[in-house]
């Protein structure tokens, strides 16, 4: 099986980043060479990865095509693009509708859209996608885990959960340069507070068939230092003030 990559960039580079350490078999990853060096620099790292003159060039020599270009970039490129019929596309491009997709790749393809996020070169994290779809299910299953949604608005709701990442790493980075300001080295004081937060992720994952707030009410002891901290938060609207980015994230989303 021959993978394709329209664009290469921050997503691409952690997808094939994932799949070269993974147990999925495939004979050659062929990328577009754009941006060049990002498509420079993994075909170093890994022998089986190699640059295609152009973007038609992939999708004549690959039964699987990942489209992992810009909203902008994509609405200009793909229908212009000669796919053929019976190829898995796989658009990572967050606000091309199903039936957008369709309608530029033009022929009877299978279609799928799925939101790899960057740990996914570490092959961890979640990949919802839709529709669902069996042998791209187990393709991201072997990457992360896979969660299929039956319904395309639904999509969107996952999507602006992910723009919690950077809110996340700067909680991350303001603990950390609080306990450098404290005296403390920064690199001690990293490695504890990401060793700290892996730690609760993982918790987090085990327990995960569970209400999420059994985890709050665990790691707190009557009068103890957890239960200060989430209520001071919770009164200073630390918690409302997240429900409410996700609002307007996904009002963003919506307009789109
Ligand atoms: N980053 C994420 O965490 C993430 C997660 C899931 C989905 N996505 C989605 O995946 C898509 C790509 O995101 P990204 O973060 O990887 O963006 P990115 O780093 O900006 O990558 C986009 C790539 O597309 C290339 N490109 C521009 N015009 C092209 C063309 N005509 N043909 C082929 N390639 C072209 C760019 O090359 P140049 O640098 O040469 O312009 C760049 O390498 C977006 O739709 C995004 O919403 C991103």
């Amino acid at each position: 099986m021959k993978l394709g990559f329209i664009g290469t960039g921050k997503i691409t580079s952690s997808v094939v980043t994932g799949i070269c350490r993974s147990k999925i078999s495939f004979k050659k990853i062929i990328l577009s060479p754009r941006n060049r060096n990002v498509a420079k620099r993994l075909q170093r790292q890994f022998k089986r990865v190699s640059i295609a003159k152009n973007n038609q060039e992939i999708i004549n020599s690959c039964s699987w095509i990942f489209l992992a270009i810009t909203p902008t970039v994509g609405q200009k490129i793909i229908k212009n693009l000669k796919f053929k019929v019976g190829q898995t596309i796989v658009s990572f491009i967050s606000t091309m509708t199903l039936p957008q997709l369709k309608k530029a790749i033009k022929v009877k393809a299978t279609i799928v859209r799925a939101i790899p996020l960057p740990p996914i070169s570490l092959k961890k994290g979640p990949v919802p996608m839709f529709p669902p779809n069996k042998k791209v299910k187990n393709f991201f299953n072997k990457l992360g885990t896979t969660i299929e949604i039956s319904n395309e608005k639904l999509s969107k709701n996952f999507w602006s959960t992910s723009g919690m990442m950077a809110p996340f790493y700067e909680l991350l980075s303001t603990m950390s340069n609080w306990l450098v300001k404290r005296g403390v080295k920064k690199d001690k004081a990293q490695k504890y507070i990401t060793s700290l937060f892996v730690a609760l992720s993982q918790d987090a994952v085990v327990n995960s068939n569970k209400d999420l707030k059994h985890l709050v009410k665990e790691s707190q002891t009557s009068k103890g230092l957890n239960e200060q901290g989430v209520r001071e938060l919770r009164k200073a609207g630390f918690y409302r003030a997240t429900e409410k980015t996700l609002n307007s994230i996904l009002k963003r989303l919506n307009k789109v």
